[in-house]
């Protein structure tokens, strides 16, 4: 084999992006139905000409206008820094008063947010838009006179899914101040690396939560949050705790004077306080959300205030159909960007009421989300295919049991089987409810890829086209566009910036440029947008009929149960076990979560301790560094890792014997023996598989 050739199939298995060929049946189109479209917010057929490239910005000028500005706008977009942009210029404008206070003259009475508790018998908890408004103007009274905390100062918000998180966030928005919610189902230690990457001056958290029958000692991650943060360098001096319920605690952990300090304390003397909302610049960073990405250490995407609220209240009211009088439902958590976007800050800003459940969609019985619908009259749904698959697994024929209607619902998060968006369809929706399967990413802000609800007809399985205003672009590794129709897959972009675009990754703006824009970027000098597009990260296909098939993720990224997370991260918290000397994580296919995490460990010569302690403390560490979301399937002590003769893992043989399917070529390792002997002790003494297993694992930890 030629030197050239070698080095090919090294790095890719013979084959390259471009050249991997799909063959998916074509799905048939459900169209949405007539009363759908009667009351829809979108059916001008000549919205995409509205939003066509050649009315590029000036397009986005319709989402700015449904905000309520202090100072309007005087340019659109300035490329001056590209790929860092600015949108609407000279625009001031503050958060919270476009979610609370310029709905009170007309709906001071109208319910903003309607909590469910887990334990059934707590009754909703009804919280006015007159309501809300007042508790987050008390607590921004607390954060700026006890905390002394001003515009742009940091903090990090480790919280469970209760109303007391969207009224911090809000406060904060009220002050300018840059929020950082961490799930809040991450390790301590997983906040308090956070809280130091974004030296916040405030952790606020909470003494815990209902999950599964059970109430969570949350505040017990504190010590591991603050000693993280001080071992990255960054004390944070004060902690702020809200409780449950005031009049207990849930947790055994001792409060720390003068450095900690119970809310319900501090708002004692604020009652009836009124702050006055900080007009912020258009361009002023308004949150900081973390993803995972191919380096253990996570990034702080760094959200605008104007471009991202008007782009999120645009996508809130065209793709998921939000109306006034509509009670609004998703299912996500506010930790990740889908619950920033589209439970708080999207419908809050269009004047919605958004119900916010605090636990397990099957506890007791599969049945609750449709007792929850039933109860408080939900008409939008929004939920992931994980939720999906788990309910259709547990309880299929329970939606049927309740009286509620959906007119419209969502999934998003990965990719949805098409047997799965079915049951969505017939059985969760009735036959009755439009559904959008939209397509983003925590760097966007919003959907990117979704049908237009009341206009196209639905795929199951394919996202759809680019929203209005989104122009996505397929291209093969040399920068060649696929077409429509070519059934290649290739890396989907998205060639124009659009308002909910991250402004930059926290510190550091280097990474902004090399992870998304810098493959297909002809001229690094380039301040024409035209020269910078954006580089999901994503393996996708077009169909003829323009619609956009996401296969998932092309770099070291796992997406469980619709969240990223990044094996690099996982492989650093297995190499803090002593007796690891190598550790390799890989996705497997799982028929609920879509993708679980196996590990791979090779331990050092001298380790005596027996193997499956290791793995025990393998998995206590991925567990304790960043949460139980990362918790691997299974952990598998082998002998030696599969690797190139310059001496790097080859993840993907090892995805392949975890999701026995072809290992792809294996003439060019270093050790190419190995691989029986890992395959023999994992799969047993089956023979060896050949099928070709999902793309993004058979993609998986591709080199380079
Ligand atoms: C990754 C982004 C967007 C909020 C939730 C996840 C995958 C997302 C879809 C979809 C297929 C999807 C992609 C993307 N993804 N939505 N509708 N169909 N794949 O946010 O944690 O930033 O993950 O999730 O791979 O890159 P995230």
């Amino acid at each position: 084999m030629a030197e050239s050739q070698r080095a090919e199939s090294e790095s890719s298995g013979n084959l390259t992006e471009a050249e991997i060929a799909v063959h998916w049946k074509e799905e048939e189109y459900f169209v949405p139905p007539p009363k759908f479209i009667g009351q829809a917010n979108l059916t001008d057929p000549a919205i995409m000409e509205r939003f066509g490239l050649d009315r590029f910005p000036e397009c986005f000028r319709e989402y700015a206008d449904l905000l309520t500005w202090d100072q309007y706008w005087h340019t659109t977009l300035d490329t001056s820094h590209a790929p860092f942009y600015k949108w609407f210029v000279g625009g001031k404008l503050n958060v919270s008063v476009n979610c609370l206070d310029r709905h009170l003259p007309l709906h001071r009475n109208k319910a903003a947010i309607i909590f469910q508790a887990e334990p059934e018998e707590e009754p909703p908890q009804v919280l006015t838009f007159q309501e809300l408004w007042v508790r987050v103007n008390e607590f921004a009274a607390v954060l700026r006179d006890h905390c002394k905390l001003k515009a742009g100062d940091r903090v990090t918000i480790h919280m469970p899914m209760v109303p007391e998180l969207p009224v911090t966030m809000l406060a904060c928005a009220r002050l300018g101040v840059i929020h950082s919610v961490v799930f809040g189902g991450f390790s301590g230690e997983a906040a308090g690396r956070r809280a130091a990457d974004s030296t916040s001056k405030v952790l606020i958290t909470m003494d815990g939560y209902w999950r599964n029958g059970k109430t969570t000692d949350h505040l017990a991650n504190l010590k591991a949050s603050l000693d993280a943060s001080k071992a990255d360098g960054h004390e944070v001096p004060m902690v702020l705790v809200w409780q449950r319920y005031r009049e207990k605690m849930l947790s055994t952990t001792p409060l720390q004077k003068g450095r900690d300090f119970l809310v319900a304390e501090l708002l004692k003397e604020k009652a009836g306080v009124r702050v006055p909302p900080v007009s912020m610049p258009a361009e002023a960073p308004f949150f900081l959300m973390y993803t995972s990405g191919t380096t253990g250490k996570p990034k702080g995407c760094q959200h605008s205030t104007g471009g991202y609220l008007a782009y999120v209240a645009g996508t809130s009211k065209f793709i998921q159909d939000i109306h006034p009088t509509d009670v609004y439902w998703c299912m996500a958590d506010i930790g990740w960007i889908t619950g920033h976007s589209y439970i708080v800050y999207g419908p809050l800003a269009l004047g919605t009421t958004t119900v916010m459940y605090e636990g397990v969609p099957t506890f007791p019985d599969p049945g609750r989300p449709w007792r929850i619908a039933q109860r408080l009259g939900v008409n939008i749904f929004h939920t992931s295919p994980t939720a999906i698959r788990q309910l259709r697994k547990v309880g299929p024929d329970e939606p049927r049991k309740y009286d509620y209607h959906f007119k419209h619902m969502t999934t998003v998060g990965e990719p949805i089987e098409p047997e799965a968006w079915r049951w969505y369809y017939h059985s969760v929706g009735k036959d009755e409810a439009v559904i959008v399967d939209t397509w983003w990413q925590t760097e966007t802000g919003g959907f990117l890829c979704s049908t237009k609800p009341g206009i196209d007809r639905m795929k199951p399985g394919s996202a759809g086209p680019g929203i209005p205003g989104i122009h996505p672009i397929i291209f093969d590794e040399n920068g060649h566009v696929l077409p429509p129709g070519s059934q290649k897959a290739g890396n989907i972009c998205i060639q124009n910036p659009w308002p909910g675009l991250m402004q930059t990754i926290w510190g550091d703006p280097d990474r902004m440029v090399r992870q998304y824009f810098a493959k297909y970027n002809k001229n690094p000098k380039s301040t024409d947008w035209r020269d910078w597009p954006y580089f999901a990260g994503d393996g996708a296909l077009i169909a003829a009929d323009g619609y956009y098939r996401i296969l998932g993720r092309i770099d070291d990224v796992i997406n469980v149960a619709g969240h990223r997370l990044g094996t690099k991260e996982i492989e650093s918290a297995c190499l803090t076990v002593p007796h690891v000397a190598e550790a390799a994580v890989v996705p497997v296919a799982d028929e609920v979560k879509g993708r679980v995490v196996e590990v791979y460990i090779a331990l050092k010569p001298t380790s005596k301790t027996p193997p499956n302690e290791v793995a025990q403390k393998v998995t206590l560490a991925v567990e304790t560094s960043i949460g139980k979301i990362a918790r691997p399937k299974t952990v598998h002590i082998v002998p030696d890792m599969p690797k190139t003769r310059s001496g790097k893992i080859m993840r993907r043989v090892l995805a392949g014997i975890s999701n026995r399917m072809d290992t792809g070529d294996i003439t060019t390792l270093a050790n190419p023996d190995v691989v029986e002997t890992i395959r023999k002790q994992v799969q047993g003494d089956a023979p060896v598989a050949t099928k070709k297993g999902p793309d993004d694992i058979a993609r998986f930890g591709k080199v380079d």
